[in-house]
């Protein structure tokens, strides 16, 4: 394991790699959920922890330029100190490190009102396979035509075509104001129609998927009552945020709603927000508490998400019959996380089925988790093969002897 303190000795590395064909796995948090980041070949983990540089804050651009090694919670605190917020949250944010999350363009809870990692990524610096060292767009211009978006092109790219060291990132003033709640409703069909509702509110930023038998997996997990009594079939979890007349916003939407939402918990204060979020929050965990877990992060089309749960049920207890099945996730962005666990390694092709499933309605079998090597065999299926052989053509540019991340999103 190497630990590098500045870009500087990352390209010292990579020349290294280079003369000496070794492969190198640039780590951060490890917090990803499809392998890109573990070693299993004899190769060198790059972590890249010690890059933890925080700029200034620019409060005229709402702009920060971090390195890669900052996590995430880091950088909110930073920003905050501001007065500003950074777009994307995620569950994992005291560990994971924006290296990871831009190298992974990680998604999270806010991805329906700003948008994912790449979206809020102006420029950054990187060491490419090759040696070269990037800065591309380093003071953050807002407008910079010239030719083709490297930092686009990086985000993404799960540490294949070289080692992202520091990002020039978007900033937002932070919301003066933040009410949660957690609507009952009878299935996902009524979800999604609550969804179409909500985003008449100007503050949505969240509105996440919960299912009966996840809430009450939940609830014996953390040994809490159930947040709402009885516990309804499905729940939409809503985040407002801003500094509107916010519970304003959200009262107009239930009445327009009416009888499609059973019932209601809301809370405007912190404590209240963090109680709530608990529900959502530790699915993941609890999912982990029961077994091994097998991931399946899949995209719908909204208007084939109540089929898409409907049928995922019995494919799982077809193939991992008894497996504890939890399934959640980001509803605002059609973005759902089906976990099985199982006792042992195999999960009988439970999640193959899942992501056939979503292929079969129009989806993506990687929505935010990316390809690592966990889905490696999935790429080719869902983007045909004039699109890997165009990733493939920009990986031998960029990384021409293989050393990044090698058998990591293309197969080695
Ligand atoms: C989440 O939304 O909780 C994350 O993507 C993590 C997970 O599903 O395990
Ligand atoms: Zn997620």
């Amino acid at each position: 394991v190497l630990r590098p303190g500045s870009t500087a000795e990352v390209a010292a590395i990579v020349r290294l790699a280079r003369t000496h064909h070794v492969g190198l796995v640039p780590q951060g948090g490890n917090t990803g959920l499809v392998g890109g980041g573990v070693p299993r070949a004899g190769e060198v983990v790059v972590d890249l922890r010690r890059l933890a540089r925080l700029g200034p804050v620019d409060t005229a651009s709402l702009q920060v330029t971090v390195g890669a090694g900052v996590t995430l919670a880091a950088l909110q605190r930073h920003a905050g100190h501001a007065g500003l917020a950074f777009a994307v949250d995620l569950g994992a944010r005291d560990t994971a490190t924006i290296g990871g999350m831009v190298a992974t363009n990680a998604g999270g809870l806010h991805v329906l009102r700003h948008g994912a990692m790449r979206a809020q990524v102006l420029g950054l610096e990187a060491v490419l396979g090759t040696g070269d060292i990037v800065a591309a767009n380093p003071t953050g211009l807002v407008k910079d035509n010239t030719g083709y978006d490297l930092p686009g092109l990086l985000c993404g790219s799960e540490g294949t075509l070289g080692i992202v060291t520091s990002v020039r990132l978007r900033l937002l003033p932070a919301p003066a104001r933040v009410v949660t709640a957690l609507l009952g409703v009878d299935g996902v069909a009524a979800a999604v129609d609550a969804l179409a509702e909500l985003r008449g509110c100007a503050g949505l930023h969240a509105a996440e998927l919960l299912l009966a038998d996840g809430m009450a997996l939940v609830g014996r997990h953390l040994g809490l009552p159930p947040p709402l009594d009885p516990l309804p079939p499905c729940a939409v979890l809503v985040e407002l945020a801003g500094d509107g007349d916010l519970l304003g916003q959200l009262g107009a939407a239930l009445d327009r709603l009416g009888p499609v939402v059973r019932a209601t918990a809301v809370a405007d204060d912190e404590a209240g927000g963090a109680r709530l979020w608990r529900w959502r929050e530790a699915h993941p965990e609890v999912a982990a508490a029961h077994g091994i877990v097998h991931k399946a992060d899949v995209s719908i089309p909204l208007t084939e998400l109540p089929p898409f749960v409907d049928q995922v049920a019995p494919l799982v207890a077809a193939r991992a019959p008894g497996a504890p099945l939890l399934v959640y996730g980001h509803l605002g962005d059609g973005n759902l996380h089906v976990n099985v666990a199982t006792a042992g390694d195999d999960d009988g092709g439970a999640v193959d089925a899942v992501l056939a499933l979503a292929l079969d309605l129009g989806g993506s079998v990687s929505a935010e988790h990316g390809i690592g090597v966990a889905k490696v065999s999935w790429l080719l299926r869902q983007r045909g093969a004039a699109a890997v052989r165009t990733m493939a053509a920009l990986k031998a540019a960029l990384d021409p002897d293989g050393i990044c991340n090698p058998g990591v999103l293309l197969p080695a």
